[in-house]
This record gives structure tokens, sequence and C-alpha cells, in this order.
């Protein structure tokens, strides 16, 4: 039996000017599932999620996230429904330490303010607690108590990026969308996430779409990739398929679309600035 969509996106429509970001983009992503949203620097990968996440209002085209109409909804509502991202540059804040980081992104679902959870207004205290302790359990699944009171900015990029993800699950989700999660790691690092990724959709039941020009990692854990150039879906299909596409082939190293032997992986769009766009 096919596992219900978590995520259905239809005929998305993003202009800025006179630049279509965004030209009639569908795709959905089935419950359970790890889809990757591949394509060269500058394809829309980001300004999808943030139409998905409700940061940009495109100018035509629908989303539904677990049953749901949320095209109109603002960021928070989507929030609160399941869904959490993370970011190309990093969700963190560098002058908060770890925990305080993770306890920020807990307000999503606390049910008041950060800003009165830490004056300790009536009824907050409880919950403060309650919300301390979880965080414990999310930075110790991530492996970062050594530096949960460490501020973030004095840590090394890839313990800010597992911090980025740590914020990210706090908020509860049902659906995680991560953009770029491998860029600038290490490739043992990078290896690490394939394990991570493949356990939060095992153990915590979490959906995940994906943003990642590391081939391999996409190639190792998603079930089906989407591949946006020049914001159109140029191909969709399972990644072994994806890999040998002599059009996305042609996407990522530029000139023609014949079919030649494949290329090397992972295939680098040219001069990509990994994570710094
Ligand atoms: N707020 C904005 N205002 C104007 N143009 C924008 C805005 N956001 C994105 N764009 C443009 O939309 C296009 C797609 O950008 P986007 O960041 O979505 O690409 P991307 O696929 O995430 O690229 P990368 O792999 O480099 O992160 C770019 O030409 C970008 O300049
Ligand atoms: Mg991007």
């Amino acid at each position: 039996m096919k596992r219900r969509q978590l995520l259905k996106v239809e005929g998305l429509m993003l202009r800025f000017g006179g630049l279509q970001v965004l030209n009639d983009l569908s795709l959905s992503v089935r419950e359970g599932q790890i889809v990757g949203l591949i394509g060269p620097n500058g394809a829309g990968k980001t300004s999808c999620f943030n139409c998905l996440t409700g940061i940009y209002q495109p100018q035509g085209g629908r989303v539904f996230f677990d049953g749901r109409d949320v095209s109109h909804l603002p960021t928070h509502r989507r929030a609160r429904l399941g869904m959490a991202r993370t970011w190309q540059n990093l969700g963190v804040i560098d002058a908060l330490t770890v925990t305080e980081n993770v306890m920020l992104a807990q307000h999503q679902r606390a049910g008041y303010s950060a800003l009165a959870g830490m004056l300790g207004l009536a009824g907050t205290w409880h919950r403060e607690r309650e919300l301390r302790r979880d965080a414990a359990e999310i930075i110790e699944y991530f492996g970062l108590e050594a530096v949960a009171d460490e501020r973030t900015g004095e840590l090394p990029y890839g313990v800010r990026k597992t911090c980025d993800m740590a914020m990210a699950l706090a908020s509860d989700p049902k659906m995680l969308l991560l953009d770029e999660p491998a860029s600038g790691l290490s490739p043992e690092e990078a290896l690490g996430l394939a394990d991570t990724l493949r356990e939060l959709r095992d153990r915590l039941k979490l959906t995940i779409l994906m943003i990642e020009h590391h081939v391999p990692l996409v190639a190792e854990v998603c079930d089906y990739v989407y591949v946006l150039n020049f914001g159109e879906l140029l191909t969709e299909g399972e990644p072994a398929a994806i890999q040998r596409h002599p059009e996305v082939i042609a996407a990522y190293l530029g000139g023609t679309a014949e079919p030649t032997e494949p290329p090397e992986w992972p295939l680098q769009p040219e001069g990509a600035p990994h994570g710094t766009a």
C-alpha cells in the first residue's frame, strides 16, 4: 500500500521583478520518505523551501501539508502543524549556548513567548522546566552534551550544523526540510549524516525533504529525487536513474544533453560556493 502524501505542492509560481524563480513547480513527499531536491546554483531550491514554509508568498500554486491547504498560512502556523527547517546559512544564534538555541526553537510549541519563559512569568515555570528536560534529551540524542553550555559562535562549523538540526527537531515536527545539511562538513561528517537521517526517519518516523549538492549522500539516503533547473522540474525519479540522466549531467556541467559515459560523482555545479548563498 502506498503511504499517504504528507507534502504536496502544485504549480508553484514565484517571480521577483522580471526573474521567474519558480515556474509551475509541483512535487510531493510521502510519509516516511527521504526525498532529495537537487539542481545547480540559483535553480530555485531555497526559494522553493521559502514558499513551502511561508517565508515567500508565491504568485501562484498551492501547498498542502498533512492533508491541509496551508498556502496562505503564516510561517509559525505551518511550523505548528509540523514543518521544521534548517537553513543554508545556519539558523543558530551565535551569542546563545546550544541549550538556549534549542530552547528558543522549542517555543514554537511552548504555548507562550520565549520572553515570557525567560522572565519566568506566571504559568510558564513548570512548562519551562519540561522544555529544559526535553532540550537536554534532544541535545543528548545529537551527542551535543559536552558543548551544551557553550556559545554556538565558538563551536566548529560541523557542530553548529548539528545544533541547527537539533533546533529543527525541537519543535517536534512531522517533516524536516533540510537546506544543504552536508555543506561545509568533512567527508566523514557527511557520511555520519547519512546514518543520522536514516535514524530520524526510522526511529522518529520523520519525513525529510532535503536540498543537497552532495550527490553521493543523496544517492545513499534518498528514496526519490527531484531535479530543479532554472525554476522548472527537469526530471524526477530514483537516485540511480537520476545520476545517469543525460539532462541532469548537462544541467550540472553545462553544455549539451548528449548521452555520454556517466561522469565521476560527485558532480559539483560550476563555481559552487557551497553553503555560502
Ligand atoms: N528575495 C529575493 N529577491 C530577489 N531574487 C531572489 C530572492 N530570493 C531568491 N532570488 C533569486 O532566485 C534565484 C534562485 O535562488 P535560490 O536561492 O532559490 O537558488 P538555490 O537553488 O537555492 O541556489 P544555491 O544552490 O546556490 O543555494 C536566484 O537567481 C536568486 O537570486
Ligand atoms: Mg540555496
